[in-house]
């Protein structure tokens, strides 16, 4: 799945309209995120709303990891530990000078950042600040379970916020040092500069709508549940 690293380099297309939309999505809605929670941006109603909706995109992005694209695909990118020792030591380094898609380290760093978010959005649901939010599943678990989300979802905001931190650092560190801007304009376009055709197979976003239509809907139907007693 890797270059060499002299071959002449051609652009293919790699990621799908889905995972660019995806990602492009998170990063405003997380963003919108610490704005209404930290920076008083708008108010905590779009807190919830933009909530549900990285609930969703997480949902379909896993999702899209088992059924999608080739490149996005879990079984494309995620690598065993030995692989990752061996890029992070750094002896594979020159081979993985160009891969198709995420890089072995990369990989963890996508998967850890999809449960992170998952953790943020679901404590969320039932997390409260005792004064005026209430998370609309909150009503619906014991006053226990309330301050236990509630704590999650203060200490996993923070881990949340040094992971992607880590996350931009290392791009914009393969960018400037390694000079693969292609990383980012990739996540742009769609398209890698690779030494041959990779043949990736390519879903379209239909089925990524639909996938996004039934977990909406299910989400909806959950949080009709908790609104029977939600106070907000
Ligand atoms: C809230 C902030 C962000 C979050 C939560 C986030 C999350 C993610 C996730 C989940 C992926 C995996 C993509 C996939 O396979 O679906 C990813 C990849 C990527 N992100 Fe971000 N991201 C954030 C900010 C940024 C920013 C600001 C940039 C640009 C400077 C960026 C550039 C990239 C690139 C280039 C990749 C692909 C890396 C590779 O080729 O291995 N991200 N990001
Ligand atoms: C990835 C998505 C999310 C991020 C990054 C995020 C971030 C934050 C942050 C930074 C705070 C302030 C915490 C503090 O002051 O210590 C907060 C509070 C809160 N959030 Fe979220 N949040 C997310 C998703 C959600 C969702 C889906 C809900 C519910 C639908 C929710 C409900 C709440 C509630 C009720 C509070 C007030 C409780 C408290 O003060 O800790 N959040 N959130």
């Amino acid at each position: 799945m890797n270059e060499g690293k002299n071959a002449p380099l051609a652009r293919y297309r790699v990621w799908d309209l889905t995972t660019r939309l995806i990602h492009w999505s998170l990063v405003l809605l997380v963003l919108m995120q610490f704005g209404t929670a930290e920076w008083g941006w708008l108010s905590m109603r779009w807190h919830f709303y933009f909530g549900y909706a990285i609930l969703v995109l997480v949902g379909v992005r896993v999702l899209w990891g088992i059924v999608g694209s080739d490149a996005s695909r879990f079984a494309h990118f995620v690598r065993g530990p030995r692989t990752v020792a061996a890029y992070m030591r750094g002896t594979l380094w020159r081979h993985f000078g160009h891969p198709v898609s995420h890089n072995p380290l990369g990989a963890l760093s996508v998967l850890a950042l999809l449960v992170l978010l998952a953790v943020q959005g679901i404590s969320g649901l039932f997390a409260s600040d005792d004064i005026d939010t209430f998370g609309p599943l909150s009503g619906r678990v014991s006053n226990a379970t309330v301050r236990l989300m509630t704590r999650i979802h203060g200490i996993n905001q923070k881990l949340l916020l040094g992971l992607i931190t880590l996350h931009i650092a290392a791009v914009l560190l393969h960018a400037l040092v390694r000079r693969e801007e292609h990383l980012i304009t990739a996540m742009i376009t769609g398209c890698k500069r690779l030494a041959r055709d990779p043949q990736l197979r390519f879903v379209g976003i239909g089925g990524a709508l639909l996938l996004a239509a039934a977990l909406a809907f299910l989400l909806w139907a959950v949080l009709r549940w908790g609104q029977a007693v939600a106070a907000y």
